[in-house]
């Protein structure tokens, strides 16, 4: 049997805007997408054991299945081949923490393994990328860049084709973070196309804001790297404010955003796609950690409870 694993992510500057070519600011997180793959049985059989939000399984089972198709094509692998795969860990499927990046590089490092087949990193974030394309249509390579390698990381892709930038980053100290799932499932692909077609018809709105999440991604680095974690949290906030602006974010989100603010939080946004999966609150230390938790969790939404800027993941 052939095992394998990716990481989930929050990204914590420039989501929808790096996919245009603006710099984004992504940390792993410490739950991660695992799986197992046999050979054998019949065509591509897949037990999807994740805990997840409702319907996130059903509504993505076909661009699953696509994201596999497109997997096996870049591995060079006969698409008729067949394959028992089972997908779990502690990442839950919640829209906008990579689960689908992370179950990529999982499916793929474990059909490698079980295959025989010596694939490099590289290799690995190549792979989950082209399939990433069944999931976001039009993805930047943050989630899968993520996924595969872990850790905090500055990403700008590579407008021209060439290969995207990606600098490992590292802070002083790791920081406390919330993760509040809406519990609706959300249509990446959906998202990034609905950016893509109000950015072309509406220029002179979208364009000055695609200026301002650039500099606010340089600001959130400079914030991070001197540890001004107050910076980094109004920062959050204002990023927040530009995805309303692009039109990603939701009710539900906003309320979570407002509530994670209302108990302390330094900062919070939406993560990932929006139109529903997670917000992300800044939340140093324990105490406030606990606090924003239990806030968030008094009203019946998931949360998780982790950190950022951990050098081991
Ligand atoms: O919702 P997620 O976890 O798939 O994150 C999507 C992030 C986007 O910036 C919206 C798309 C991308 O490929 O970068």
């Amino acid at each position: 049997m052939g095992k394998g694993s990716g990481y989930g992510k929050v990204i914590l500057f420039g989501e929808h805007f790096v996919v245009h070519g603006v710099p984004g600011l992504v940390s792993a997180i410490d739950s991660t997408t695992d799986a197992e793959v046999q050979k054998g049985g019949k065509g591509i059989q897949i037990k999807d054991e994740r805990k997840t939000a409702k319907g996130y399984s059903e509504e993505k089972r076909l661009q699953q299945l696509e994201s596999i198709e497109r997997m096996l094509k870049t591995m060079g692998i006969d698409p008729k081949i067949s394959l028992s795969i089972r997908i779990g860990g502690t990442l839950p499927g919640f829209s906008g923490l990579g689960a689908s990046a992370a179950s990529s590089v999982a499916i793929a490092r474990a059909i490698a393994q079980e295959l025989g087949m010596q694939i490099s990193d590289e290799k690995i974030n190549q792979i989950a990328y082209e399939a990433e394309k069944a999931y976001a249509g039009n993805p930047s390579g943050i989630d899968n860049t993520a996924a595969t390698y872990g850790g905090l990381m500055w990403f700008k892709k590579n407008m021209a084709g060439g290969p995207d930038k990606v600098e490992r980053l590292h802070m002083r100290r790791p920081i406390e973070i919330i993760i509040g799932s809406t519990g609706k499932v959300a249509n990446t692909k959906a998202m990034v196309e609905g950016v893509a077609e109000r950015k072309k018809k509406n220029p002179e709105k979208y364009d000055p804001i695609f200026k301002q999440a650039e500099n606010l991604s340089h600001a959130g680095r400079k914030a991070l790297e001197n540890y001004d974690l107050k910076k980094v949290g109004e920062l959050m906030n204002e990023n927040h404010r530009l995805l309303q602006e692009i039109g990603v974010s939701s009710k539900e989100l906003d309320m979570l955003v407002d509530l994670a603010r209302k108990q302390g939080a330094f900062g919070a946004k939406l993560t990932g796609g929006g139109g529903g999966g997670c917000m992300v609150a800044l939340t140093p230390g324990k105490d406030l950690q606990g606090k924003v938790l239990s806030a968030i969790k008094y009203l019946g939404f998931e949360v998780l409870s982790t950190k950022i800027g951990v050098e081991k993941y």
